[in-house]
């Protein structure tokens, strides 16, 4: 074999605590003879003797070398049966839908556009905090985030969704999801009552499932969410009242109010996602439940992950003084406090006003999308469809008139096989008979795609209706 094989087998037998080496004396068995400090990880190992182990190791780096020269060969996890998750999980497991493939012209649901984002300020950004926490005492933080962030995030909350909040109420969190996770680890007892939407937003549905709630669909009409239709134990109630997702009406004021009302009256506390409502083109806005809620039934969440990109994984919470103790204690449980640059690049970014700023041209971007999408659903496709009314968001959605008997699932796989993304609305309903729509978002789509991708999907019904 090659000096190089070699070497790196002791290498690797050093790093696994099998062989121990000393400068000038050479390298040993480690813990075999008196002469011989043996690693202090050896002492907690409970492996196979030494020689057998070593053996293997070299083997293993034969083949690697062999396929792939210079680099260990990937190992795999023991495989079998042994370990199974709880029942709870096999459904939600099931209930995954896995990432299509994209296609070239793509309307799916709850992405942002990558290219409208200012990434070379982010990345100086982001540079700078990497030089600044590099020198800061290395530790632990605050669970409810960097200090500067939620300072930032109380003030733009304020400002543009009319949240009450100061920055002591803030807890950052991993986008809405992690938000969701530590409201449902806190507040959800085993077999708990939680209601969502119905159609909704199944990330929220299953994760409430995965901490023993039992979740109940509550429909959706004109005004949102419908509250007379509430179940009464209902514990925990999740509601997307400025654009419901996927649907997007927003909730009326009179359903805001008797929403708050019902929450009171049966001490149930109400989850107001807020994910996407920074982008809106109508006129000012409803006011968030947050800021209508008097008794501190509300837990606001937010997201950036419309507004920057949803890899960057950071949202908000904002707790009511009664839960803040638990919900940090379980922030801290579950990740200490999230990443550190990103989340002070992120309070520059807010204060310098640069995500204002990406906001509005974003905003004005979208909305061209938007307006072309909604006058081809009006013009060209309204013998099959009505668009939903709504003001803000990233997708639009559009039923299927109760009059037509078109197999919507064999439009979408038609527009899939000619390259075009569209989304089922029936996707995101938990409950049967599932409602009949298409969900088009227009954050992947490029503005020249977007007549192209019409035209095809205008096809696809043609042929499809026969
Ligand atoms: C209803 C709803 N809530 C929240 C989110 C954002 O989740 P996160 O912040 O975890 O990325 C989305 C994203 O599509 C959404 O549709």
């Amino acid at each position: 074999v090659s000096r190089n094989t070699v070497a790196v087998a002791y290498d690797r037998l050093i790093a696994e605590g099998f062989l121990s080496a000393r400068v000038g004396a050479g390298t040993f068995v480690a813990g075999s003879s008196g002469s011989v400090v043996a690693a202090p990880s050896m002492h907690r190992r409970q492996g196979p003797p030494a020689g057998t182990a070593g053996r293997q190791a070299v083997s293993r780096h034969r083949h690697a070398r062999r396929g792939e020269p210079g680099h260990g060969e990937p190992r795999r996890a023991p495989g079998g049966g042994g370990a199974t998750p709880r029942p709870l999980w096999r459904p939600i497991v099931d209930a995954q839908v896995a990432m299509a493939p994209p296609t070239t012209i793509d309307f799916r649901v709850g992405v942002p556009d990558p290219a409208l984002f200012p990434m070379q300020t982010w990345r100086r950004l982001i540079g700078r905090e990497l030089r600044h926490t590099a020198i800061d005492p290395a530790g632990y933080g605050d669970p409810a985030g960097q200090a500067a962030l939620r300072t930032a995030i109380a003030r733009h909350v304020g400002l543009s969704r009319s949240v009450r909040a100061g920055a002591d109420d803030i807890l950052v969190t991993q986008g809405a999801q992690q938000a969701l996770d530590l409201i449902g680890r806190v507040l959800i007892e085993p077999g708990a009552t939680v209601a969502v939407e119905e159609p909704g937003y199944r990330p929220a549905r299953l994760l409430f499932r995965s901490l023993g709630a039992r979740v109940v669909g509550v429909p959706v009409d004109g005004e949102g969410l419908d509250v007379a239709a509430l179940p009464a134990g209902a514990r925990l109630v999740y509601t997307t009242p400025s654009h419901q997702f996927p649907l997007g009406t927003p909730m009326s004021l009179a359903r805001r109010t008797a929403l708050l009302d019902w929450a009171e009256r049966h001490g149930a506390i109400v989850i107001e996602d807020d994910y996407d409502s920074e982008f809106r083109y109508g006129d000012r806005p409803l006011e968030p439940l947050q800021s209508l809620d008097r008794r501190g039934r509300v837990l606001y969440v937010g997201s950036f992950s419309k507004t920057m990109l949803p890899g960057l994984r950071l949202g908000f919470l904002v707790t009511p003084a009664s839960l803040r103790p638990a919900l940090h204690a379980a922030k801290r449980l579950t990740d200490y406090h999230g990443e550190v640059a990103s989340q002070r690049a992120l309070a520059r970014f807010i204060d310098d006003g640069l995500l204002s700023r990406h906001v509005r041209r974003a905003r004005r971007e979208y909305g061209a999308r938007r307006e072309e999408i909604l006058t081809a659903l009006a013009e060209r496709f309204g013998a099959w469809l009505e668009p939903v009314p709504s003001a803000a968001g990233l997708h639009v959605c559009a039923l299927l008139r109760p009059e037509v008997t078109l197999d919507l699932a064999e439009v979408i796989g038609r527009a899939r096989q000619a390259q075009v993304t569209v989304e089922s609305l029936a996707d995101y309903c938990g409950q049967e008979p599932a409602r009949q729509g298409l969900v088009m978002g227009y954050g992947a789509v490029p503005r020249e795609l977007i007549e192209p991708g019409l035209r095809t999907l205008l096809r696809c019904f043609q042929d499809a209706a026969g």
